[in-house]
Parts: C-alpha cells; structure tokens; sequence
C-alpha cells in the first residue's frame, strides 16, 4: 500500500503527478486557505506531509499525526518546524538548499538597487504626474558602486550576494559565527555585527530565522547603522524588529529599506506602507519559475526517496543522525 501523503499547497502539475505515483495523495488543487483545525484534521492519518514555509509544524500539530514519518518542506528556511519536537517523535525533516540560491540572490540585489536609488518613491512620483522639469537634486540616491557591503550570515546565498558586488567593485564585510570557508574567494572579511552595521553603507540579511536571531536587528542595532545606508532583508521575518524598523525609517536612518519578509506576514508593521523610503516584496526571494520548479521538485524527489527506503538527499534532521544545518 502506497504512504498517506498530504500536500498543503497548490504545487506544479509534473510534481503533482510525480508524488501521485507513488503516494496516496491528498492534495490541494484550488489551493484553499485552510483553517488551522482544518489542517489538524487531514494530517491525522498521513505518514508523509509536503508543507511550504507557512505552515507551523509544532507539536500540536505532531501530536494530531501520530502516524507521521516525514516532513518536506519547499524551503530552505525551517524555522516553522519544530525540529526538537520532530526528533523526539521520530520524523525526518527535508528542506530545499541550491536550488534558490542565485534567485534570493538576485532579489536582494533588486532591493538593494531599488532602495538605494530610490527607484520606487521616484517611480511613483512619476506616475502621480509630478515631473515636469529635471533638477540637480532631484531623487538623490546613495552610490553603490565602490561602497562598503555588510552581509550578516556568510552562507550559500550570503556567498551569492558577495559574488555579485564584486562586479560593483564593493568592499566586503561579513558577520558569521564561524570564518566562511571562501572568504578568502570572495575577498570579505569577518567582522562583529556593531562593526559591520557602523561602517557598511548597504547591509543584507541573510542569516536563518532562530531564537538566536529573532529581533537580531532592533533599535540599538539599527541606531549602529550610517544614516545614509540601506537594509535589506530577504530572509526572514523576526530577525528584524519591524516596529523599530518603521520608527528608524521614518527618522532616516537608515536612509532606505528593501524587504521581502515581514515579522508576522502576512501582515505588516503599522506605519511600513506608508513609508517612502521602503521598498517592499512580499516574499518573493524565489520567485522565478526555475527556483520554486527546483524547490518543488526537491521536496518530492526526498519523499519518494523515503518512500523507496532511501536517505532524502536534503535531510535537515533524520532521526538517526546527529546535528542539523540551518545555513540558508
Ligand atoms: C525559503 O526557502 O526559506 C524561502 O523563504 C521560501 O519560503
């Protein structure tokens, strides 16, 4: 008999297809908002879950599922699973590293350009039928060629970040945990988070979302920064204090902002929207169709690993095996 798999998302056709042969599917096809009770339900029989990042894998949710095995999740963020939980009852976690590196990557960059040449606010003074005539000191930006980059978490897309300013001809900095293997490729040099946000005239947020990182960047952090810098977040929410956030925003500094995540998104920090100088994604760091077609297409390729007794090619946590990765 084939495992009880439940996915929680509208997915592609050919995974769709994919997992349908090889699994009892339930699946979502109109891609309904399902109610927390509601997904408490249908988990109550499977022996597999295919899950994105917005879906809490708690204990609750473990304890509805007694029948439980795996949990693919189409990320490489797992910070709504909870992975202590999951290891106490026995269940793989599978997450979706690669394959949306260079897209993240890009994204950020487009943030970083967008907040920093203040391609949104004079965009939209365009449209609101303002210019009539060019001035010297109309929309004046910050450079990013030759400036000082600070990137915080120095891992796959961190690295991805670094290799593209190196075309800008930027010096970078780097606040990691532990000396990144290619610093020395990249040409970053590793400094303390208060030395990166104090001389950085861009930073980039890439670091996983954890108890350690949550509310990483507050207000003292951000009072650290150059006035005439950018932040940019494109990896998750939390590890930037929103509320502090608009209130630095709005007092400029620092100058701009370019987010793709939000402390509780959907929903957004009072104040966020109405700010000029933010420039804001709703979690889009994937969003090509090649990268969220490789996420999609990773999460199956480990369930049906499982389910033919293999080891998931991007385990974060099987039971038998000690230790995790949380590297973005
Ligand atoms: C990830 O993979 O963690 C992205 O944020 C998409 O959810």
């Amino acid at each position: 008999m084939k495992p009880r798999l439940l996915v929680t998302r509208a997915v592609f056709p050919e995974v769709t297809a994919l997992l349908a042969a090889h699994f009892e599917l339930e699946s979502n096809p109109d891609d309904a908002l399902w109610s927390r009770d509601d997904l408490l339900a249908r988990v109550r029989d499977k022996e597999a879950l295919y899950v994105v990042a917005s879906d809490r894998i708690d204990a609750a949710l473990l304890d509805a599922a007694p029948r439980l095995r795996i949990v693919a999740t189409g990320s490489v963020g797992v910070d709504h699973v909870d992975l202590d939980a999951c290891r106490e009852r026995g269940v793989i976690v599978t997450n979706t590293p690669d394959v949306l590196t260079e897209a993240t990557a890009d994204l950020a960059w487009a943030l970083l350009m967008a907040a920093a040449r203040r391609v949104r606010e004079s965009g939209d003074w365009l449209r609101d039928g303002h210019w009539k005539r060019w001035a010297w000191d109309q929309f004046l930006g910050l450079d990013v060629h030759g400036a000082t980059l600070g990137i915080v978490g120095m891992g796959r897309i961190g690295s991805a970040v670094a290799r593209r300013a190196r075309g800008f001809g930027m010096k970078i900095l780097y606040h990691n945990r532990g000396v990144a293997p290619n610093e020395a490729e990249l040409g970053a040099t590793r400094v303390g988070l208060e030395a990166l946000l104090r001389e950085a005239d861009h930073v980039v947020l890439v670091v996983p979302h954890s108890p350690a990182t949550h509310h990483l960047v507050g207000a003292r952090e951000l009072a650290w920064m150059k006035p005439a810098a950018t932040l940019v977040n494109v990896a998750r929410g939390g590890i930037v204090d929103d509320a502090a956030l608009v209130e630095a925003l709005r007092a400029g500094r620092p100058a701009a902002a370019g987010l793709d995540v939000f402390e509780n998104e959907p929903a957004l920090e009072a104040g966020l929207l109405g700010l000029p100088n933010a420039v804001l994604t709703p979690h889009v760091g994937s969003a090509t169709r090649s990268a969220r077609l490789g996420m999609a297409t990773l999460a199956a390729r480990n369930l049906l690993a499982w389910a033919a007794g293999a080891v998931p090619p991007t385990c974060v946590q099987a039971p038998a095996s000690a230790g995790t990765t949380g590297q973005r």
